[in-house]
């Protein structure tokens, strides 16, 4: 299989020279506080491509690990193989050796520097939307994680697909900021919402939950987040949603007296989320059709019957 070439390392081919390190110097401070925003925030890249204290609650990030990644093993998440979020920090063993430019197409395009696809649980079907100005700044702050050596396998050919799941980029994408109209949609892309908030069935409601998720805690159901009754946005005004983030942003996680806490919800991640990016994910969603979760609820001992996700 021609694809077997392309396994094996995560280095480029300038493996024996002097890594040819680029440096977020240069960057204007503004552009990588918006870099590290995203990154810690508004993209989540720290939730999957770090360690995590998985008997606190929320699973906070291991500080000393952010950025240099983590796996995900195949029992504990329901996933065909292990796959591994690899280290994305600025060293030989991370991305030192790669262009800003083979970067920003990992992250919108799926395909790493010598043209492999990516494990599409790397969201960049949802990073294609990423503006120019965006992937830019958060290309420039991962330059600053504190360096890691940790290096990470690349996954086994036979699950992944032989092609990024979505088409190449065809030219630059435009700049989407907060007083912009499609800000929350935007948002709402980049912030993996309607990534997770999604049924498994063959033409998923957007929003409308029910896609299922296995983790250290067992199985989570993704909750409804449209405006219909049983949606989130439906029982919540938008100051409550609100309300909820930020709650999530001051909790101290705290240990769990019953075993590992579900925490597929990056809810220490959102709840860093401005009360403004809140809002317009808030509205963006409730614009969009309601979803009713009842039938899940309904059938008794049938997969789906938590779709609101309260605790
Ligand atoms: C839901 C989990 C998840 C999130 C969120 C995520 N990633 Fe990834 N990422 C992965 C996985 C898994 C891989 C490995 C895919 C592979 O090797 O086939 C990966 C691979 C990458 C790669 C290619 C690195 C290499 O060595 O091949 C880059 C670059 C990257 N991610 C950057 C980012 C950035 C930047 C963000 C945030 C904007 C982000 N990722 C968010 C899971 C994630
Ligand atoms: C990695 C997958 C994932 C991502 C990304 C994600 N969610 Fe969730 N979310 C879940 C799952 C699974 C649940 C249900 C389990 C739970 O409540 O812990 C959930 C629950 C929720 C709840 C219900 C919380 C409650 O206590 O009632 C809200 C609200 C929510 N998500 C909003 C969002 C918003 C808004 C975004 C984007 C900023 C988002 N989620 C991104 C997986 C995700």
């Amino acid at each position: 299989m021609v694809l077997a070439v392309y396994f094996g390392t995560r280095k480029p081919p300038d493996g024996g020279t002097p890594p040819t390190v680029r440096t977020a110097e240069g960057a204007k401070p503004e552009v990588l506080a918006r870099g590290k925003y995203l990154f810690e925030h508004g993209s989540a890249c720290i939730y999957c491509h770090s360690e995590h204290d998985t008997a606190l609650w929320g699973w906070p990030v291991k500080p000393e690990t952010a950025g240099a990644g983590q796996c995900f093993d195949s029992k504990t998440f329901g996933l065909p193989a292990t796959v591994c979020a690899p280290n994305l920090t600025n060293t030989p063993e991370g991305l030192g050796r790669w262009t800003d430019e083979q970067i920003i197409t990992a992250i919108r395009e799926g395909l790493d520097w010598k043209g492999r696809p990516l494990d599409p649980m790397m969201p960049y079907e949802e990073f294609r939307n990423m503006s120019d100005e965006d992937v830019r700044a958060v290309v420039a702050y991962l330059r600053t994680l504190p360096p890691s050596s940790k290096t990470y396998p690349v996954p086994t050919a036979d699950h992944l697909p032989p092609a990024p799941i979505v088409p190449r980029l065809t030219g630059p994408v435009a700049a989407v900021h907060r007083d912009d109209p499609g800000y929350g949609e935007y948002m709402a892309h980049i912030a993996l919402c309607g990534h997770c908030h999604h049924s498994q069935e063959e033409h998923p409601r957007p929003f409308g939950g029910g896609g299922e998720f296995d983790g250290p805690a067992g199985r989570e159901i993704a909750a409804n987040l449209t405006s219909h009754p049983t949606g989130v946005t439906g029982r919540l005004t938008k100051e409550q949603f609100v309300g909820m983030f930020e709650s999530w942003g001051t909790i101290e996680p705290t240990p769990s007296p019953t075993g590992p806490q579900k925490a597929i919800m990056p809810r220490l991640v959102f709840g860093g989320l401005t009360a403004d990016d809140v809002r317009a994910i808030y509205d963006y969603i409730h614009a969009q059709p309601p979803v009713d979760s009842t039938p899940a609820v309904a059938a008794p001992g049938q997969k789906g019957d938590q779709p609101m996700g309260d605790k």
